[in-house]
């Protein structure tokens, strides 16, 4: 079906939709699921919502949280969410994203660790618990800015991503990836010192770990085989399993990409269509040798293809399929996986279209056993309070309007939020 923009009345007008898209919807107008604790590893996080990672661009020069970092996060925690997962935090200066995204080093743990503690004292004296808080440890590879000037670092020439192709010297050799795989191992040390409770081996949206899963053109031991295009994500995680303490590991991953073979993860060869079996090997690996206790799953490319990524009404094109098809996408990649593994707690993305319907959606998730935890991303710079609201009242007060403000503001360089609910801060 063509694009249209958010138009529902009620969860029967989203049902109807859904059956015309074809779109794995399940919808649960009872959010009480959404409030039962659920055990992750050692941990007990108090109800089924997340804060997914929400990069603000408001660092210090030096990757320190800034001030508009800390009322973010003020908020997030006040805000009443039992997992909050910590936006990308730069692994080396290299692969920072812009000139203001975090980087967590031996000068400046002691800030994160003070605003980590903040963060529990928070939630915990105004919600009565204490959020799990994963950091994600990133190399931003393809997309590194670190001086605000576009400084690509890639896996292999992707011609989806590159309209022309780069100059060769931007491949990454593979003494330059070794090097950057280890530098999780200082992170995920940093980080255990800082107090989160766990470290996201960040491999998704098409930053250097999630490149490497579909660099099937690549020569070497880094390219080719199954084998060797895990090799990165695998040496990061077994650098920062050395370094994590009492810490876990995760990874929030690509199940799917959107590009087509041989430049996309999670694809099927001959179509666009959902390939897991990929995604699925390697979440069985990651279980095995690792153990990891949750995992975060989304698809897409904030860059090329957002609306796989965050369905939305308001971008810079207007996607080929319905806003429903591509939520439809994510929904039943996850549920697909959860049957897979279900043991192993799965964290759903993309949540924040539907808006006053997300919880029903993320309800409807948790209570088929389609995914453990919902995280919202747009909604959260919208409504911090969300997750209080919707424990005290059954609904939320404000939401995400999906009009692409805040990734305006990313892109940009400039720190992200709500342009419409936090416009006395956040300006286009
Ligand atoms: C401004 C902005 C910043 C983001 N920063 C991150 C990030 O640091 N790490 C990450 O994995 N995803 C990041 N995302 C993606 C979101 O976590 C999320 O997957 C996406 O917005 C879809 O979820 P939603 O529908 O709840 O917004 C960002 C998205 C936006 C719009």
């Amino acid at each position: 079906m063509q694009h249209e923009k958010f138009h529902y009345q009620s969860l029967a007008d989203i049902q109807r939709t859904a059956e015309l898209c074809n779109a794995f919807l399940p919808l649960n107008e009872d959010v009480s699921p959404l409030f039962q604790p659920l055990k992750i590893g050692r941990h007990t996080v108090a109800n089924r919502i997340a804060l997914q990672p929400m990069e603000g661009t408001d660092g210090l020069e030096d990757g320190t949280p800034g001030e508009l970092t800390w009322r973010r996060y003020d908020r997030f925690a006040r805000g009443g969410a039992g997992l909050i997962w910590f936006e990308a935090v730069a692994t080396v200066p290299e692969g920072r994203a812009s000139a203001h995204q975090l980087q967590i080093t031996p000068a400046n743990v002691d800030a994160y660790k003070r605003l980590v503690a903040h963060m529990k004292e928070t939630c915990l004296k105004n919600n009565g618990y204490e959020p799990v808080i994963v950091m994600q440890a990133t190399n931003s590879g393809r997309y590194s800015k670190p001086t605000g000037t576009s400084d690509p670092m890639i896996a292999y020439h992707c011609p989806p991503l590159e309209e022309p192709l780069l100059d060769d010297k931007h491949i990454l050799s593979d003494d330059q990836l070794k090097r950057f795989t280890d530098a999780y191992e200082g992170a995920a040390r940093l980080a255990s010192e800082a107090g989160f409770d766990g470290v996201d081996v960040k491999c998704c949206h098409r930053y250097l770990a999630c490149e490497l899963l579909s660099a099937f053109t690549r020569p070497g031991p880094y390219g080719g085989s199954y084998e060797n295009r895990t090799r990165f994500l695998k040496d990061a995680f077994r650098a920062a399993q050395s370094g994590v303490g009492n810490g876990f590991l995760t990874t929030r991953m690509n199940a799917y990409d959107g590009f087509p073979y041989p430049y996309g993860f999670g694809v099927h060869e001959g179509s666009l269509e959902v390939d897991l079996a990929e995604p699925l090997k390697l979440i069985g690996e990651l279980v095995d040798e690792f153990h990891i206790p949750l995992l975060n799953v989304t698809m897409g490319n904030p860059y090329k293809n957002p609306h796989v990524n965050r369905p939305y009404d308001n971008g810079n094109y207007i996607p080929p399929e319905h806003p429903i098809e591509g939520l439809g996408r994510v929904m039943k990649g996850l549920s697909d996986i959860q049957h897979a593994y279900p043991e192993l707690p799965l964290l759903g993305s993309a949540f924040s279209y539907l808006r006053r319907f997300a919880p029903a959606l993320a309800s409807g998730m948790v209570s088929g056993g389609h995914c453990a935890m919902a995280g919202f991303g747009r909604m959260a710079f919208a409504n911090p309070d969300f997750p209080c609201q919707l424990r005290e009242n059954g609904g939320v007060e404000k939401v995400c309007m999906t009009c692409g403000g805040c990734a305006q503001l990313l892109r940009a360089g400039i720190p992200a939020g709500c342009i419409i609910h936090d416009r006395e801060m956040y300006k286009l």
